[in-house]
């Protein structure tokens, strides 16, 4: 059976909230980045990651992905054989220059690391934003929660695309 790793960062609980509702779903080991990380190895025992992470300071992500993040770029850690879909809250009303950014970040990022990333794409419709570096061709590259203007609509999302995923990612 494929092991999953839930890596969540949240500043303010929101993207917890998504991630602590997939896990009870799609099961798997929940590492909150500020208190159970510690270390590029760590996603080494899982071969599929739900990558989880707001987006703050008009695009960049949460603060505890910086350092993971920019170790990831330094060292460049094989993430080949691993499937990954991102996820992650933004506010597309007040921030709707950057609307979840961060997703697009990552997702690049793990692609660039030879990760398998085509999972729990998501359609822009029903957002409304200015622009998103989360958004290629077209669609978005993982699940964006906007508890901010949309709370009604956080819990539907995240189960249809926790369904969606599994589904995708055959588990
Ligand atoms: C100073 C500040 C900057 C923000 N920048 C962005 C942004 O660039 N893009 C975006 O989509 N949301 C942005 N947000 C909104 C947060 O991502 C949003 O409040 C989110 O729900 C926080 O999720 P969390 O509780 O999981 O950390 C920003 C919020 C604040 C207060």
């Amino acid at each position: 059976m494929a092991k999953v790793g839930i890596f969540v960062g949240s500043s303010g609980g929101v993207t917890m909230g998504a991630a602590e509702q997939l896990q009870k779903i799609i099961k798997g080991d929940l590492i909150n980045m500020e208190e159970d990380y510690d270390g590029l190895e760590q996603f080494e025992e899982y071969d599929v990651l739900l990558i989880g992470s707001s987006t703050w300071g008009q695009d960049d992500v949460q603060r505890d992905w910086v350092d993971p993040l920019y170790e990831m770029k330094n060292d460049e850690p094989d993430m080949s054989g691993k499937k990954v879909a991102f996820f992650g809250a933004g506010d597309q009303k007040s921030h709707g220059e950057e609307f979840v950014t961060a997703l697009g970040e990552m997702h690049d990022l793990f692609a660039k690391l030879g990760a398998a990333t085509g999972f729990g794409y998501w359609s822009t419709e029903g957002y409304d934003f200015k622009h998103s570096g989360a958004v290629k061709n077209g669609t978005f590259c993982g699940l964006p929660i906007d508890d901010v203007n949309q709370e009604e609509l956080t819990e539907e999302r995240i189960s249809t695309w926790a369904a969606q995923v599994k589904r995708e990612m055959g588990l």
